[in-house]
Order: structure tokens, then sequence, then C-alpha cells
């Protein structure tokens, strides 16, 4: 193999229309379109070195031996490279987020993005983004937009992502307010699960999603910010309904969510242009146009329910780095 060992980085993404059920679980489709941001911040990076001393994989994430299901997903994407390259080598991953892990705030989208790139091109495959991005997405399917910068949309029933427009398009900001540190209680792929089968709003959902998909990719082609903002509130509130619809119901939303929510609106209406968004976690990620980030930043600090704010600006796609680079970077274990 000519090149064993690779360094990926890939930056978290904030779906503004949100993906939420699948229409086929073994394959991981999703069954509905979805439109992200790619962030400049929230940054994971990830080693992979194919082995052949090893018996089995390793794998560390933020500096602690991975177990149970976090290894056992890491693991399935190793074993589609292996079987795309045809070996059956053992790696060693390393990977480490500059921001908390499973908190509502969109690791497993950079996670897999970087593992998918870091652990083909290990391989010795030379995957076109497209290929890279379906590998992605079948670990977690928001992670197949991560791997593309600006604005990337992921189709329903699509195997891959693709980018819409790129980082430089549109000078936006999403900040994201931190309202609890921890991770959250239930993943994403079980409350999806659970909606689908129990909630009797999904089908409306899954009927609606497409239109205001439609409505947020002509507004993103315009520049169309109020557009865009409404879009991406009722998909989100759309998506939080469909939840607390099922059987036990499932609320992400928590006191401090609903507050700063209440916020934005308020702000809004006194002519601050902001809209939120909220996925699986109680974190609200708040768009704005940048020159109106500053003032934004002041007003979701200064609230109590608040912990900090994480100003992000649209961001690049996932992309390999050396290790000379990696040094520079962080230190993985
Ligand atoms: O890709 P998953 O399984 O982590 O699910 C992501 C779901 C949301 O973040 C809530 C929405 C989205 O499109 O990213």
């Amino acid at each position: 193999m000519s090149q064993p060992l690779a360094v990926a980085i890939a930056h978290s993404n904030i779906a503004l229309i949100k993906y939420w059920g699948k229409s086929d679980s073994a394959r991981n489709l999703p069954a509905v379109p979805s439109l992200s941001l790619t962030l400049d911040g929230l940054t994971t990076t990830t080693r992979v070195h194919f082995d052949a001393e090893l018996a089995e994989d390793h794998v560390e994430l933020d500096g602690s031996v991975a177990l149970g299901r976090e290894q056992k997903r890491v693991v399935a994407l190793l074993d589609r490279v292996r079987a795309l390259r045809g070996f059956d080598t053992r790696a060693r991953v390393a990977s480490r987020n500059d921001f908390p892990t499973a908190a509502g705030l969109a690791s497993s989208a950079s996670g897999f993005a970087a593992l998918a790139l870091a652990a083909s091109t290990a391989a010795g495959l030379e995957l076109p983004l497209e290929t890279v991005s379906g590998l992605a997405r079948q670990s977690s399917a928001s992670a197949a937009r991560s791997l593309f910068g600006g604005f990337a949309s992921l189709p329903a029933d699509s195997e891959c992502a693709h980018q819409l427009a790129p980082e430089g398009h549109w000078d936006l900001r999403l900040l994201v307010a931190v309202t609890e540190e921890g991770r959250k209680p239930l993943g994403s792929t079980e409350a999806m699960e659970v909606t689908k089968q129990s909630s009797p709003y999904y089908a409306a959902w899954v009927a609606h999603a497409p239109t205001l998909y439609q409505e947020a990719e002509r507004a993103i082609r315009e520049l169309q910010f109020d557009a865009l903002g409404a879009s991406m509130e009722q998909s989100t509130l759309m998506m939080h309904a469909s939840m607390w619809a099922t059987r036990p119901a499932i609320l992400f939303l928590t006191e401090g969510t609903l507050a700063v929510i209440h916020r934005v609106r308020t702000l809004r209406s006194q002519g601050l242009p902001c809209y939120f968004t909220v996925d699986a976690g109680p974190h609200v990620k708040v768009l704005t146009e940048a020159k109106h980030a500053d003032a934004l930043q002041c007003e979701l600090t200064a609230l109590s329910q608040v912990k900090r704010v994480i100003p992000c600006a649209a961001g690049a796609g996932a992309r390999l780095i050396s290790e000379t680079e990696l040094a520079g970077k962080v230190a993985l274990c």
C-alpha cells in the first residue's frame, strides 16, 4: 500500500432545512431533502493508520479509547473502506473535536466526514468527493454534507451530498448559543426511528419537507435572508413537532432552548434580522447577516440561559492535512 496513513479535518454543518427520518434504515437513506451551512468552527481532526501488525482496530476519541456503540460505528466505516479496497488490514484511529462531543453540536457530522476522508485516503483509495460523502452518509446522513464547504444539499433517498454554493456566496453568521454542557440523552438514529414508528405527524413532515427545501434553495440563490429564515424556522419546528407527537414524546427542547427562541423572535420584531434552528439537542443556532453578528452575540450572551456563544461563519469542506500541519494544530493522543 502506498499511503497507509492520512489525516483529515472536517467542520460541523448545521442543517437550515432538516433531515429527520430514513426512507431506508438499512442503507441509511434520508426520507427528506436537507440543506446545510458548513461552519468554519466546530472542527474534527482525525488520523487513520492502517497497520498490518494490528489484530484489531484501535479507536481513540478525544483521548479516550472508544467502546461500545461509538467504537462499532467507527469500525463499520473502516469495514466499508476495507471492502472497497479489498484488504483486511486493521487500523489505528485517533480523532479529536475542538468542541463537546454528542452534545447536539453535530459532532457526528464532522466526525464521520473526517473519518471517511482519512480512512479512504489511508487505504490508498482515490475517491471522488461524492463517493467519500456516500461513505460518510452510511454512518451519519448529516456527515455527507460536511465534505462540502458553504451550502450543501442532501436530496431525499440520495447516496451522497453535493455543494449548492461555496462559502463565499453569502456572508452569513450562525451563532451557536450553548444552553447546557454535557451529552444529549438520546441519539438521533433512535429518535428518528421512534418518530417514524409512532408519530402521527411524521407523514405530514415528510410530505411538506420538500416544499421547505425548495423555498430555502431559492432564497439562498437569490440572497433573500427573511425568506431563508422563515423556511428554516418552519423546518426545525415541524421536525420537533413530529417528535413531540411520539409516544413517549421526545423533547430535545429545554426551558433554556425556549427562552432563546423567544428572545430571537423578540429581537427580530425589534428590527434585528435573526432566525433560529435547533437540532437533536438543547442548543439554539441563530442565523444572521454578518453585519448584525456582533449585536446579536451581545444579546444572546446576556441571556442567563446561555452558557456561551460560539460565532461561526461559512466554512470550507473536509480536507487532508499533512503530519506537519497536524503537529501545529492539535495533539491527537
Ligand atoms: O445524521 P444524524 O443521524 O446525526 O442526524 C442529524 C439530524 C439533525 O441534526 C437533527 C438534522 C440534520 O439534518 O442535520
